[in-house]
């Protein structure tokens, strides 16, 4: 994925640089596409639970999570840029969301933290070894990975012909990134069985017209762990 890219994404969509089409995406993703992809995490987590959008971008999904369910949110992207879009969402929607500058790649935050690890829109931007360590990455610190790509389907085609169409500028703005790619549920579903889940839950879901899969992966044994540190009497003891 080719970050400078990202860095001015999110200016186009939102802001005073933003254009008529990028504020018309930015109101799709926001009203119909968020949305969608919160029911599809309140599948996943308990509410009220810990959640963490790991390559959030604008977090809507996340933003109507804790709109509907209260959940507790920390919203964490590369760019400070992504951020400052969540924080101004979360003010117009009066929910309240945490907010971290951090990598995917190295997440900043203890073993198993959250009920839920999850991002939209994100996985199909990295390659495959890439995304399986990021997978692993989720995995640590949550106790479900989930993610929401595109599908791998035809009806995807028209939108790219007709932003091709109308120039660079609106190009960038539905291409997200630069690379990525679109997904069968089977070649999305196999990439949480790679990062070594117990058990992958798998679904294709529609939304403002178009096709997104999702993947699930739970830990049903628990992982052996390092022995515990035990204070006994001011002393410390293995146990
Ligand atoms: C397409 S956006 C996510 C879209 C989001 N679901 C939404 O609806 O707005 C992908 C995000 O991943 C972020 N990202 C890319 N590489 C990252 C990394 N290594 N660590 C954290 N975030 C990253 C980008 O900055 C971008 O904001």
């Amino acid at each position: 994925m080719s970050l400078v890219t990202w860095e001015t994404y999110w200016d186009g969509q939102h802001g005073q640089q933003s254009s008529a089409v990028g504020r018309w995406l930015f109101r799709l993703r926001e009203q119909r596409v968020g949305v969608a992809y919160a029911r599809v995490a309140m599948r996943y987590a308990p509410q009220r639970g810990r959640v963490l959008e790991a390559g959030c971008g604008s977090a809507v999904g996340s933003l109507w999570l804790a709109k509907l369910r209260h959940d507790e949110i920390v919203a964490l992207d590369i760019f400070l840029r992504a951020l400052e879009v969540v924080r101004d969402r979360a003010q117009v929607h009066q929910v309240k969301v945490g907010l971290v500058r951090g990598d995917l790649r190295g997440l900043p935050f203890p073993d198993k933290t959250f009920d839920l690890c999850w991002n939209s829109g994100t996985l199909e931007h990295f390659y495959h070894d890439d995304v399986i360590a990021l997978i692993r990455e989720m995995r640590r610190v949550s106790k479900v990975a989930l993610g929401i790509v595109p599908a791998q389907h035809p009806i995807w085609s028209w939108p790219l012909k007709i932003a091709r169409w109308m120039g660079p500028k609106v190009e960038s703005l539905v291409l997200e990134g630069g690379y990525y790619r679109l997904y069968r549920e089977r070649e999305f579903r196999v990439l949480f069985e790679e990062a070594g889940f117990d058990r992958v839950e798998s679904m294709t879901m529609w939304s403002a017209g178009f096709p997104f899969v999702v993947a699930a992966g739970f830990e049903v044994a628990p992982r052996p762990q390092a022995p515990a540190t035990r204070h006994v009497a001011g002393t410390a003891a293995r146990g």
